[in-house]
């Protein structure tokens, strides 16, 4: 079948087409059909069917034969340190550790903040509270102690899982001093954390709330997959929106793994057996559902890498990888491959490794800027496909489905929509619009199987963000166009998101952060274009009346002040005194038009601003800070 054939089935009948993909997985109870109407904002997905997570990412490749087949390959640069874990080693470290967080007191329902860096040990947090039932919410290392503590308050764990540290080249991130810190500002305190010790650096306990990882699986009995209903939420994972509360994806487990499941043949072309690799981290959706879950439960083989693209040791990293253990789809950020071609732009380190086990490579997480697309194709001699996906669908919604067809490639485009996305382009008015013509990307609901059902204790926000703008649809936030053959084309974010590194960040938040400053009267944070990076954030401050300390001390007590709320993850390293900030009349900072001089950038003056003159003023404090570059 084409694509065409399987999309056009797909919308025929969608039922019919989503409750024949729900075949591949184990059921304690199969659903009854696919569609729901529920009681939350949008319809969920095989509501009354009875399922574990756990058990098809695990148990069930054991049970049919598969047990000394490898789970997880773990290969860690910064420590040295590789090994293999079977899926029958697996199922047994997974069954313990869900016994003793049984043993105290965790069940169905209760949330489980896990707290590392990319060991196998986190895989198998996770996996431990989806065979209990237990809602597991995964805190990204990079981020900071208050960022930790608001997602403790947010979610109220009764457990957290933590690692002593994390290794980042040069430095160790000390997560046991973070967690504590966290716990130290949270008002929630969970019943007990379990900390992972590493060689690296072993953390102090704090007797009666933590435990030691292998201490407390002491003797415990193992626990059983317990089956859930299918829109019991699997897991929770915080991500960025427009102010510095973070929002709680939801996912719900039946729909996550029938489109996961769904996702790994003909998306990404692979069959059970053959090694995936995803490199991100598990802190982000692509590593919660493409490192972790979906190639574990198609019965593949995933790579945890603990490493970067480069500096660990080289720019050849990713190619050892892929060539020692034969990696067949790979999967990475486009920020990866610039970093890489910035130190080997001659693909020097490409020469010395056997690739011809790599069939695709799919880029995905931000845009894909067509010189890094053609540079990877030239290095590599695969297909590069370039994917859209976001956090709150947890799976691509536009891509080339390799294992269907292999359809032509656009450079420029992220494909074409996947079964279960209707996406649209709509104008201000909600109107869809035709071929090529830019506008609001959004999905006609109801979305994908997978797909968030709600925000975590926020349907409001739920509604206000994603539904109320456009009823009848899903708001992306992302800006585009479909061409005439139906190709998405992401242009820009609708709102103040910007994604630095792969990574999606909020300037709200980190203006929240600033203003906090007792020097700072007013601030805007803006993603100007970085050549690495994607985007990097830029500060503007206007200084309280009558402060005459030096700016250059308050510029770095604001970027420490960043580095220490919300993480180095923000990479928020430059900002700028002004006087004053460019707005309309009604008062709204125009953000766009200082992205646009900081970018070097064409724009027009806007209509509704109050004082044009700030326009000088803004580009001359970026020139003080070399923008626009080059
Ligand atoms: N734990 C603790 N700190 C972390 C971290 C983690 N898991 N990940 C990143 N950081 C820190 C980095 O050490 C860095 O700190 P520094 O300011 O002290 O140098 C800071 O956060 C910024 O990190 P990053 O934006 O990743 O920049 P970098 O300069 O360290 O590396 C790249 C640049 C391009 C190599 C890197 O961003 C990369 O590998 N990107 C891949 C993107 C990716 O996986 N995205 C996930 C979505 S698919
Ligand atoms: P996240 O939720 O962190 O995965 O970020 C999702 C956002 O990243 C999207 O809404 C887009 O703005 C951006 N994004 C992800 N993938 C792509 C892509 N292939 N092309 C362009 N932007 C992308």
């Amino acid at each position: 079948m084409a694509y065409k054939d399987v999309y056009e089935s797909w919308k025929a009948d969608p039922d019919g087409f989503w409750m024949e993909q729900a075949r591949a997985i184990d059921w304690d109870q199969m659903p009854s059909k696919a569609l729901f109407e529920t009681e939350a904002p949008v319809p969920e997905w095989f509501v009354d069917g009875m399922v574990n997570t756990c058990w098809n990412a695990v148990d069930r490749h054991v049970e049919q034969g598969r047990g000394e087949q490898t789970a997880i390959i773990y290969d860690s640069p910064v420590t040295h340190t590789k090994r293999e874990i079977p899926y029958v080693e697996l199922r047994n470290r997974v069954a313990t550790l869900a016994g003793a967080l049984r043993a105290k007191g965790v069940e169905k329902g209760d949330r489980v903040i896990i707290y590392m860096p990319m060991i196998p040990e986190a895989l198998e947090a996770m996996l431990a509270c989806a065979r209990l039932g237990a809602i597991h919410s995964v805190v990204f290392g990079g981020f900071a102690s208050h960022e930790l503590a608001v997602r403790i308050d947010d979610c109220k764990p009764k457990a957290i899982i933590a690692a002593s540290c994390g290794i980042e080249p040069g430095r160790v991130v000390h997560y046991k001093p973070l967690l504590d810190g966290a716990l130290e500002q949270a008002a929630h305190q969970p019943d007990f954390c379990v900390i992972f010790q590493r060689e690296q650096e072993v953390a102090d306990l704090k007797p009666g709330r933590d435990v030691n990882w292998h201490g407390f699986q002491y003797g415990v009995e193992p626990a059983a997959c317990v089956p859930v209903e299918g829109n019991h939420p699997a897991y929770i994972l915080y991500t960025s929106g427009t102010t510095g509360q973070p929002k709680g994806v939801v996912r719900p487990t039946a729909g996550h793994l029938v489109a996961l499941n769904w996702s790994m043949k003909n998306i990404y072309n692979v069959d059970p057996g053959d090694v995936f690799w995803a490199a991100s981290d598990v802190g982000w959706v692509v590593g919660h559902s493409y490192i972790c879950y979906a190639p574990l439960i198609h019965g593949n083989t995933t790579v945890v890498f603990e490493g970067k693209p480069v500096g660990t040791p080289d720019a050849g990293t990713f190619w050892r990888v892929i060539s020692e253990h034969k990696v067949k789809s790979f999967f990475t950020a486009p920020t990866a491959f610039r970093a890489i071609k910035r130190e080997d732009p001659k693909g020097e380190f490409v020469k010395k490794h056997d690739l011809s086990c790599l069939k695709t490579l799919y880029l995905a997480g931000e845009r894909a800027d067509p010189d890094t697309i053609n540079w990877a194709a030239a290095q590599l001699q695969v297909p590069v496909v370039d994917h859209w996906w976001q956090t709150e669908t947890g799976w691509a919604i536009t891509a080339i489905p390799m294992g269907i067809e292999e359809m032509e490639i656009k450079i420029g485009s992220s494909g074409v929509p996947m079964p279960g996305y209707d996406v649209q382009i709509l104008d201000e008015a909600g109107q869809p619009q035709g071929p090529d013509t830019l506008g609001a990307v959004a999905i006609k609901l109801p979305l994908a199987p997978g797909t968030l059902p709600t925000l975590w204790n926020a349907e409001g926000r739920f509604r206000n963000s994603y539904l109320d703008h456009f009823p009848g649809y899903y708001e992306t936030g992302d800006a585009g166009m479909i061409d005439q053959d139906g190709y998405l084309y992401i242009m820009a974010r609708t709102d103040d998101v910007i994604n630095v590194a792969g990574h999606r960040l909020s300037t709200g938040g980190m203006e929240e952060v600033l203003a906090d400053h007792p020097d700072v009267a007013e601030c805007a944070v803006i993603g100007v274009s970085d050549e690495l990076k994607g985007q990097l954030p830029v500060g503007f401050l206007c200084l309280t009346k009558g402060v005459n300390r030096p700016e250059e001390e308050i510029v770095k007590e604001c970027v420490d002040m960043i580095r220490d709320h919300i993480g180095p993850v923000a990479a928020f390293k430059t900002a700028v005194v002004v006087d004053r900030l460019p707005k309309t009349r009604s008062g709204k900072i125009l953000r766009g038009t200082m992205v646009k001089i900081a970018d070097g950038a064409e724009f027009k003056t806007p209509a509704t601003i109050d004082d044009p003159a700030i326009l000088d003023e803004i580009r001359e404090a970026l020139s003080r800070i070399g923008y626009p570059k080059g």
